[in-house]
């Protein structure tokens, strides 16, 4: 019986769940591979200590270099979950530089870095899978990559960062935002510093991924639209689900068109009014969820936990039995490009919007915020002011019908510069 040697860089909370799975597993996994699948080196700042308290027998190589283990260990397939950037970055060059397989859970490198992976990946030939970087556990990549190869993927709406969905569902149910967020830190579902969730960030990383894997292009971190929910309050969640029927949620959008020579994208990540009726509402707490369109089977949903060593590893494990498959079988990586991405231009998206604004209450506010509107072509759908006693300010919540975003985003511009309005104020898009 054939062996694959694997060999793991990182041993935080992942890359030791990771280890522990497939030692566990190591019987199960042979049968279904038809090979032994044997961990013969570690990497980690601390990989004597980790290895110690891992029980790893004395023939599993320690290495504090992961770029060192890359170039020495010979094993057939590497593992990278160190966390950050600039050290995953070099292994995983190293990697592929040589032609070796990589399965990496780290979402961060696959967005910033996807031209130097896969020209490198596709340069040696080698394998490079990353299920665990999108929706945790979910096996939405393998989805996307195999499932539909017979079929055309049309676009994609995510609920991807299990942080912001737990603030805004516990804001369902009454909780402040920032008492949610306080929450979420407690239970372990945020970070301590959660910028990069609540800005939106996390998902948009989520989303270069998603839309490199169907495309093969880069979807460039930065270059498309991308809000998250600091301006969303306990107000905006009730207002939509008592007023409008819709729940809150902070949606990754992806609509692919073009060719699968010349593909074309149009992204966005903001928070979102979901119709109650909708898949993607009834996505709560710290669940991920991705509803993916296709030309031939329709809409699918794919749903579950969205992070934690459990779900990545599930992920990374998933990817290690069907790399080790693909090199014993000597296929190579289903994956198209690297090729060019165009994008579609964010102002030409269409959509409903919402907008909130703390509005003072004088003659002729509302009718400059309207025709402000009216005169970008923006029409509104609904319009509902609320002034609390002893307060001279209300609040206006407008929703609007279809509108491109380019005149949406230039009248709520020009709307704050009327000086009727607050600047803090929470604009979103309603999905259909
Ligand atoms: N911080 C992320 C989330 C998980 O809240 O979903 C890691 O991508």
């Amino acid at each position: 019986m054939k062996t694959i040697s694997v060999a793991v860089a990182g041993m935080g909370n992942v890359g030791r769940e990771t280890v522990r799975l497939l030692r566990e597993r190591r019987a199960e996994l042979r049968e279904r591979l038809g090979a032994h699948l044997v961990l013969t080196a570690v990497a980690d700042r601390d990989a004597l200590r980790e290895a110690r308290a891992l029980g790893l027998p004395a023939s599993v190589a320690r290495f504090t270099d992961p770029a060192a283990m890359a170039r020495k260990s010979g094993a057939d397939l590497f593992v990278e979950v160190l966390g950050g950037y600039d050290a995953p970055r070099r292994f995983a060059g190293e990697v592929l530089g040589r032609g070796g397989a990589l399965v990496t859970a780290n979402k961060r490198l696959l967005a910033y870095a996807w031209p130097e992976l896969t020209s490198a990946a596709a340069k040696s030939g080698a394998r490079l899978a990353f299920e665990g970087a999108v929706a945790g556990g979910v096996p939405v990549l393998r989805a996307l990559e195999l499932s539909f190869s017979g079929d055309r993927v049309l676009g994609v709406d995510g609920i991807l960062n299990g942080t912001t969905n737990y603030i805004l569902t516990r804001c369902e149910e009454g909780l402040s935002a920032e008492a949610a967020l306080k929450e979420a830190q407690e239970l372990g579902f945020a970070e301590k510093d959660p910028t990069l969730d609540v800005s939106g960030g996390d998902a948009a990383q989520k989303l270069c991924v998603l839309a490199g894997l169907v495309t093969g292009g880069w979807l460039k971190p930065g270059s498309f639209p991308v809000a998250g929910i600091e301006s969303v309050s306990s107000r905006d969640v009730a207002y939509a689900r008592e007023r409008l029927g819709a729940a809150v949620r902070l949606v990754a959008s992806l609509r692919f068109s073009g060719t699968a020579a010349a593909p074309r994208v149009e992204a966005g990540v903001s928070p979102t009014l979901v119709p109650l009726s909708h898949p993607l509402a009834t996505v709560r707490r710290e669940y991920n969820a991705l509803l993916v369109s296709t030309a031939s089977a329709g809409d699918l949903m794919f749903y579950g936990k969205g992070a934690g060593a459990g779900p990545t590893a599930s992920a990374v494990l998933a990817d290690v039995f069907v790399t080790a498959r693909d090199i014993l079988g000597g296929l190579t990586a289903p994956r198209p490009g690297p090729r060019k991405l165009s994008l579609v231009s964010p102002d030409d998206t269409e959509s409903g919007f919402y907008l909130r604004l703390l509005v003072k209450d004088r003659p002729g506010a509302l009718a400059r915020i309207a025709g402000t509107l009216g005169r970008e072509s923006v029409s509104i759908a609904a319009i509902h002011q609320d002034r609390a006693a002893g307060t001279t300010s209300a609040q206006v919540l407008i929703t609007t019908h279809p509108a491109t975003r380019g005149r949406f985003e230039r009248a709520r511009r020009r709307i704050l510069s009327l000086g009727d309005a607050s600047p803090r104020h929470c604009a979103m898009r309603i999905l259909a």
